[in-house]
């Protein structure tokens, strides 16, 4: 809980997230799959290591905190708590949206969390449509600079944008912005979606464009269309919300549409990841990370060790499925494409 009533947009926001349900009834995608168990899987389970690589940081698993939160008292704590976890678990994570701390920079401060993570790959995070809303490469800059980022992830989210009563809604001639900024910045451009996913389209474009990485935010975990529908006053706004709640193109599909534009972009599946068998299927099915949201969203409130807890709950359920694979390793695991198997639809057998 927030210790206190919420005061703005940005506050409801989170004490929503916080305290309502608010996942569709669209699935993510990955229950379509499964993968073959092994009786004999021929290996120590104390053998099986998870750990891996990504843009040059060692990671103790393929694992990645995404981004949340940031600008407010409870925002700052829950940055802090995710940053220890991340340090001690030799994790990637990236701080929420920093627009509103380019607006009032004594909000900064919420965002930094160098000094509690120096080793950590760090992510800064802002909307693509502030390149339409007086946004260049000098803000940009200053939101890398903000945090000490190692790598600058533009969100798109041209759904919420438009479900809000007053959402930055221009998102005309964005690729174009993205592929000059992916030029002129010297920091590393991932793109993300915040929970509706990538089509092959958008895939191709923002390979196309030149970016660093993509970050599919599928659809099947946190619904931005829930949270809009639950904030709106105008009882249109908040049906057609509703209407969307399920829209979107799964994360699981999200990470193969990525896959099919680019063999080797780094690649991150974030939306709806609820247990160690999702990261493993999004890895099978392309991915080179996992990001969490709202798994780490209550414990984050509480502290660090909560934080870890589950952390360390989705990488042992990660090794134990490797274990049943016969896979000591990722590169094993992701290596032999037999493991996972998509459930065929009845009547198309
Ligand atoms: C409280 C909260 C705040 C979020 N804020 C941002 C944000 O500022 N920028 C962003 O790119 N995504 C943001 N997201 C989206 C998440 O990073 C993620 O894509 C989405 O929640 C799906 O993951 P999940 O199903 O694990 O929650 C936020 C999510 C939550 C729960």
């Amino acid at each position: 809980m927030l210790t206190r009533r919420p005061r703005n947009v940005k506050e409801l926001q989170l004490d929503i997230c916080i305290n309502q349900d608010v996942s569709p009834w669209q699935t993510s995608g990955f229950d379509r799959y499964y993968f073959v168990h092994e009786a004999l899987p021929e290996l120590d389970r104390a053998r099986v290591d998870v750990s891996t690589e990504f843009l040059g940081h060692k990671l103790s698993a393929p694992l990645m905190i995404a981004p949340m939160t940031g600008g407010m008292e409870e925002g700052a704590k829950i940055n802090l708590h995710l940053a220890q976890a991340a340090q001690e678990l030799h994790l990637p994570m990236s701080v929420g949206s920093q627009k509103i701390a380019i607006e009032d920079k004594t909000l900064a401060d919420t965002f930094r969390v160098r000094q509690a993570a120096p080793d950590i790959l760090l992510f800064a995070n802002i909307g693509a449509v502030q390149l339409n809303y007086g946004f260049g490469v000098e803000q940009m800059k200053e939101v890398v600079g903000m945090i000490g980022a190692d790598v600058l992830c533009l969100h798109l989210n041209p759904l919420q944008e438009a479900l809000k009563e007053d959402g930055n809604v221009n998102f005309a001639g964005l690729v174009d912005k993205i592929a000059r900024l992916a030029q002129d910045l010297p920091t590393p451009i991932f793109v993300r979606e915040v929970c509706n996913g990538i089509s092959p389209r958008t895939a191709k474009l923002l390979v196309e464009a030149g970016v660093a990485g993509i970050d599919v935010g599928g659809a099947g975990g946190t619904s931005w269309m829930i949270v809009e529908g639950m904030i709106a006053t105008d009882e249109n706004r908040k049906l057609i919300a509703e209407s969307f709640q399920n829209f979107g193109i799964p994360t699981a599909q999200s990470v193969v549409n990525v896959r099919e534009a680019s063999a080797t972009l780094p690649l991150i599946a974030t939306g709806g990841i609820r247990s160690g068998k999702d990261v493993a299927k999004s890895l099978a099915l392309g991915a080179d990370l996992a990001g969490l949201a709202a798994p780490l969203l209550k414990p984050a409130l509480a502290g660090p060790d909560k934080v870890k807890n589950v952390l360390r709950r989705f990488i042992e359920e990660l090794e134990v499925l490797l274990f049943c694979l016969g896979k000591p390793d990722l590169t094993s695991f992701k290596a032999d494409h037999s493991v996972l198997h998509r459930y065929v639809p009845t009547g198309a057998q």
